[in-house]
């Protein structure tokens, strides 16, 4: 079968980029699952409805997922909402919205659809979505250097950064536990490339 590998990791650990670079490396896609959730809360932006509520109208959506090499797009019912998927009103709900049992359910299907090989990224990727995947890691960092990864991609300041990686990690706790046969890597005092060849390091045919 052709294999998976799985990345999961906490908010700003460096799972999509890694993920990205390791994957063009072995010339294949690479899957982003948290944009699934980033647009079924966006979902709860548009229609102005709670998590809980939203799990009831998921029937009313077509969620699409693209994997290209360079970027996975996301379309709703049609639309790209890629470019929307990305802001702090997003990341404020969309932990709440991955709680829902009906939602984790309604993305997953659209996850277990998609033809293999792929490297993919989530929180439970390994654990729970593809348990029989070859290749597991979860990447951690300090919630300090992880804030300073993701100042850059947010338009705000670092401590409002560092306070919402710390409420997003105790919200997405439950779902975050690594499998018990992932690899575990620190990337504290790794750059981007040096977690890729961590990474390559540890695949072997
Ligand atoms: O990098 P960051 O964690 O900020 O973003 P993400 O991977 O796009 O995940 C966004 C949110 O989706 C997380 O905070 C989780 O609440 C949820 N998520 C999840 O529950 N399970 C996954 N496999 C992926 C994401």
């Amino acid at each position: 079968a052709a294999p998976i590998i799985t990345i999961d990791g906490p908010s700003a650990s460096g799972k999509t980029s890694v993920a990205r670079l390791v994957a063009q490396r072995l010339g294949i896609p690479y899957i982003s699952s948290g944009l699934l959730y980033r647009a079924v809360a966006l979902m709860c932006l548009l229609e102005n409805v709670t998590a809980e509520e939203i799990e009831h109208r998921l029937g009313k959506y077509r969620l699409e997922l693209h994997p290209t090499p360079e970027a996975n797009r996301v379309l709703l019912n049609g639309k790209d909402v890629t470019e929307s998927l990305h802001n702090l009103e997003v990341d404020a709900v969309v932990s709440a919205v991955a709680k829902r049992p009906g939602v984790r359910a309604y993305v997953n299907a659209v996850l277990r659809e998609l033809p293999g090989p792929f490297v993919i990224d989530g929180r439970d990727m390994g654990s729970t979505v593809f348990p029989e995947a070859k290749y597991k890691f979860y990447l951690t960092a300090s919630p300090e250097v992880r804030a300073s990864r993701r100042v850059p991609e947010r338009d705000a300041a670092y401590e409002t950064v560092l306070a919402e990686i710390l409420r997003r990690d105790q919200a997405d706790a439950t779902q975050s536990a690594p499998a018990k046969d992932a690899l575990l890597l620190d990337t504290s005092h790794l750059d981007l490339d040096g977690v890729v060849q961590a990474v390559l390091g540890h695949l072997t045919e």
